[in-house]
């Protein structure tokens, strides 16, 4: 009798504790200190575009191609890819540093084809989750090897960079890097900056097409930035991209990375296929960082196949089976350039289109940064709140910190955009 009432007893209790657990108050109680996360300035942006029923509605805030009819565009290489591909491969996991192929293909677009460094052995690289899991892992792979170590960022940059290097708790420092007045680069103080920081600084360095200024150092610029480097032994970083969207030629576009190579520094990379094959939401990039030697190649790539396999495991297949489809095979190669080559021309022949609507409206102002900067991007020297009219009176969407996403703009809404900037920007 005492065991049955001892059994019945922890029956209840059991009973009375699941009831706890299940009851709406119990759940509700985990969770009730969350508060909503604060928007993301950009993803904001297509949200409360999507949200506005006007007919007139422009999006020129988020930072991915559109055709001359405002569609999302599928390059014909991807296409042709992804027919050869189809049912042709299994889907088991990848090696945790992704596919060997694609990596080997990533790096000679920004190394070079015939690069040493990639014949010796001496790149670390593994594949990435695009170009911010390769901006994530560096960050993780930076604390757990120089803890003591800040990063520089450029001023203004890609908001993203500041949550990335907050999360793997690097302390952030910046760098000049825009000049409001002239719209372009502050090169006196950029250098002043870099001359500055403490000998063995980590830099973050747009390899070219800033976002969000469009404003890329000249290449006798890249050239004394690399000498100061050396002269402070400084590490570079650079985030690449963009390699196609600036020039319209991939190989053009590295040019700020083969400076800093021939001048013998040991940089990282990020790069990223988001943008230059329209693979954003595949999710396909590369980190690599260039060593001393084979050896110690294979104990940093080690190191951050170690970083990824507890956060992801291993990367994804489709997007990285894509890549070496079209970059192993020269006739899709060819066709990719071409077809990069295109976007990057539509988005020039738009800049200035869209100066000559603002020149044609008789603006008082300067419109000549519209067509001086380069890539996806037009960091147009709109005030927030005049930003802020364009969407309320003219549903035109677009982040406040003034920056147009020349890929949004086409012949079918060129002129209402100039007309909308020209009123706002005329009357305040
Ligand atoms: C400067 C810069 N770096 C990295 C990225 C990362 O893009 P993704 O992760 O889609 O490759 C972007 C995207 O907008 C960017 O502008």
């Amino acid at each position: 009798m005492a065991l049955w009432n001892a059994v019945a007893s922890r029956l209840a209790r059991q009973r009375s504790w699941t009831a706890g657990v299940g009851s709406s108050r119990a759940l509700s109680s985990w969770w009730h200190s969350v508060e909503p996360a604060p928007k993301d300035p950009i993803l904001g942006v297509t949200e409360a575009f999507l949200a506005d029923p006007s007919p007139d509605k422009v999006n020129v805030g988020v930072g991915a191609y559109r055709d001359d009819n405002g569609k999302p565009v599928v390059l014909e290489c991807v296409r042709e890819a992804e027919r050869r591909i189809a049912g042709s491969m299994n889907m088991e996991y990848l090696p945790m540093g992704g596919s060997v192929k694609m990596v080997e293909e990533t790096l000679k677009l920004a190394y070079g084809d015939n690069s040493e460094f990639i014949k010796d052995k001496r790149v670390a690289a593994v594949q990435a989750l695009s170009g911010t899991g390769a901006c994530r892992l560096f960050a993780e792979f930076q604390k757990r090897f120089r803890p003591e170590s800040q990063i520089y960022i450029p001023v203004p940059t890609w908001s993203n960079h500041h949550n990335i290097w907050r999360d793997a708790q690097v302390p952030q420092r910046t760098y000049h890097y825009y000049h409001a007045e002239s719209r372009g680069l502050d090169f006196a103080s950029l250098m002043d900056d870099v001359k500055n920081a403490p000998s063995g600084s980590f830099f973050l360095l747009h390899a070219c097409a800033h976002n969000p200024t469009g404003v890329d150092p000249s290449e006798e610029q890249w050239r004394e930035i690399s000498q100061q480097f050396k002269a402070k032994g400084h590490f570079a970083l650079f985030d690449m991209a963009y390699q196609g969207f600036a020039s319209g030629d991939p190989e053009r576009d590295a040019k700020s990375i083969r400076i800093f190579l021939e001048d013998g520094h040991f940089i990282g990379i990020a790069q990223s296929y988001a943008k230059n094959m329209g693979l954003y939401g595949q999710r396909v990039g590369c980190l690599s960082v260039l060593c001393e030697d084979e050896k110690q190649a294979v104990a940093v790539k080690s190191q951050l196949q170690m970083i990824a396999r507890p956060m992801y495991s291993n990367p994804p297949v489709h997007g990285a089976l894509i890549v070496s489809t079209i970059l192993g095979d020269p006739e899709l190669k060819q066709l990719w350039l071409k077809e990069v080559k295109g976007m990057a021309d539509r988005i020039i022949g738009m800049r200035t289109a869209l100066r000559e609507n603002l020149e044609n409206l008789g603006s008082s102002l300067s419109w000549k940064h519209i067509t001086e900067q380069i890539g996806m991007f037009c960091y147009s020297g709109m005030t927030p709140e005049q930003v802020d009219r364009l969407t309320k009176e003219f549903h035109i969407y677009m982040t406040r910190n003034g920056r147009i996403s020349m890929a949004g703009v086409t012949t079918g809404n060129v002129r209402y955009l100039a007309n909308a900037i020209h009123v706002v920007t005329e009357s305040t």
